[in-house]
């Protein structure tokens, strides 16, 4: 890749989720001092950013997802201080930061939606948000048929009979973006943070700002494994077209400021076409490919997805960007480790069924680091991915906090066994979460095995998932032919992906059950276990020189 490139286009980015990566004042929730003590942790990890999840004042109805104040550090996290301090230290370790910003909804205690509240039904400070008469007698039905994805209807009724919209918890009113109002405070807000030095965004939602105006119920749900309709059927709250037009603006206000400022969507979309017109040339800079992160463990399915999306985003000049886990997902062991049972669909919850094997889920996981780290484009590693953490899935029902356990009536157990705070050192827990003397438990409670899994356990042990990621990521910053290019795929049986990268580069992942005769090379340089006599094994990786 060219060194002139911007830098997003072939960045490996950190996801830091705030509340479980490193506690500094020991009261066990992890904040801006415990990820500033941590910084050399992530500068000899070989990434190139870090994204940190919402970090504002919010009353955490959904773990800062619901923010009351988009200039103001929640006193949980730390303060304004500390995050300017923050961003100029990470510079100084040559590390970009990206915070997330939130503009589908904001708290139910945020200033405008108090105001909302206080003025009553027809005022102007309800047009900020969607309030709507209910249907039926009384008006004492919801508006229409939209759900939560929480569970539960995306409507609640206040005491004076009015109902609000909440694609979320009831304590995130959705934003009205047909209100210029809303348009020009976002702005504002991009210009705060660009202007204390961060060098873009995640942007949460990022499909789903824009509503039919007409508010109608949702369609009639589509059987998943039924082939897609040939002319595809607008959704009424996601992925509309009339969004894009938000993102041009906020790429103009992007532009306004020096140094390759980028965003990142958060935008489900059901076909890679469809997530293309978020990052033509004039919207954003990139977008979570979730594709990759939905298909399973099978040769054929990945690679579609890969063709897919790079035939695709490269014909609106955008970069990929892969991506295995994030705060919302079950850990890609544990999905790994364990038949597919059923399809993943954009927008609906998965989580997977049937037993366990950790350990296959292990040596699949391994693999796949080495397949997304030696793609073309960008890739996203979520904290404790490199840790090789399993989902925790049986902590005890009194300690679940994601507000999908409660508004699902407890079906769904939610996203906490993913939020888990990292194990860093010794035997027992906080295992280095917090510091000596910290008089709060971890905000979760870390499983015994976390010892095994911890940075320090990991540390200098060759065949760690730790030391797998340190040494990819060192030889994907190394390596000329790795980051942004082309690719081109090697003949090879079904169930193996085999492809080259210019200058000199070959990976090669067998998802078969029969070993596999690596192509000729000159070097192997990092396998995911171990090679012998030039045979891969099932559910291994290898880079290799020619
Ligand atoms: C975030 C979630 C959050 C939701 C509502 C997402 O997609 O990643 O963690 O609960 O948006 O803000």
């Amino acid at each position: 890749m060219s060194s002139t490139a911007p830098w997003w286009r072939s960045a490996v980015i950190y996801q830091v989720y705030i509340r479980s990566f490193a506690d500094g004042n020991g009261d066990g929730i992890g904040d801006i001092a415990g990820i500033h003590s941590r910084l050399p942790y992530l500068k000899s990890l070989g990434i190139d950013a870090i994204w940190i999840n919402p970090w504002y004042k919010s009353p955490m109805a959904d773990h800062g997802y619901d923010v009351a104040d988009f200039r103001a550090i929640d006193p949980r996290f730390g303060t304004m201080a500390e995050a300017e301090a923050l961003i100029e230290e990470a510079h100084r370790h040559g590390i970009r930061v990206i915070p997330d910003i939130v503009p589908n909804h904001v708290s139910d205690q945020h200033a405008w939606f108090r105001a909302a509240l206080a003025a009553g039904p027809g005022s102007a400070e309800r047009e900020r948000f969607v309030f709507r008469p209910g249907r039926g007698p009384d008006g004492a039905e919801p508006p229409n048929d939209w759900m939560s994805c929480f569970g539960g209807p995306a409507w609640t009724r206040l005491p004076d009979g009015q109902w609000y919209l909440h694609l979320f918890a009831p304590e995130q009113p959705d934003l009205n973006w047909e209100h210029p109002d809303v348009r020009a405070e976002f702005e504002d807000i991009l210009r705060f943070w660009f202007s204390r030095g961060v060098d873009g965004f995640r942007i949460d939602v990022a499909h789903g700002l824009v509503k039919h105006p007409e508010l109608p119920d949702l369609p009639p749900r589509r059987d998943p494994d039924a082939p897609a309709p040939a002319e595809r059927v607008p959704h009424p709250h996601w992925d509309r077209d009339e969004v894009h037009e938000i993102y041009r603006a906020w790429r103009r206000v992007a532009d306004e400021f020096p140094g390759d400022r980028s965003f990142v969507a958060e935008a489900w979309a059901d076909s890679p076409a469809r997530l293309a017109n978020y990052v033509r040339q004039d919207r954003l800079h990139t977008a979570f490919n979730f594709d990759f992160l939905m298909a399973s463990w099978d040769a054929r399915q990945l690679r579609e997805v890969i063709d897919g999306s790079l035939t695709t985003l490269g014909s609106v000049g955008a970069p990929a960007t892969w991506v295995l886990s994030n705060h919302d997902v079950t850990r890609h062991p544990s999905r790994f480790g364990r038949k597919v049972v059923k399809k993943w669909v954009a927008n609906e919850t998965y989580r997977p069924e049937g037993p366990l094997d950790f350990e296959l889920g292990t040596r699949r996981a391994r693999a796949a680091a080495l397949l997304m780290l030696s793609l073309p484009g960008g890739a996203y590693v979520y904290q404790g991915e490199e840790l090789g953490l399993p989902e925790v899935e049986d902590l005890p029902d009194e300690v679940l906090q994601d507000p999908c356990w409660e508004r699902s009536g407890h079906a769904d157990r939610g996203r906490d066994g993913c939020r888990v705070p990292l194990p860093w050192s010794g035997q027992e827990a906080p295992f280095g979460f917090s510091p000596e003397g910290a008089t709060g438990e971890p905000w979760l409670p870390q499983p015994a095995l976390w010892k095994d899994h911890s940075v320090e356990a990991q540390t200098g042990d060759a065949t760690s998932m730790l030391e797998l990621y340190r040494r990819a990521l060192h030889l994907r910053r190394g390596l000329p032919a790795l980051g942004e290019g082309d690719m081109t795929w090697l003949d090879a049986p079904a169930g193996v992906l085999a492809f080259t990268r210019e200058p000199g580069f070959v990976c090669v992942v067998n998802l078969s059950a029969e070993p596999y005769q690596l192509p000729e090379h000159t070097s192997l340089l990092l396998a995911s276990g171990p090679v012998e006599d030039g045979l891969l094994p099932q559910d291994h990786a290898v880079w290799l020189s020619r």
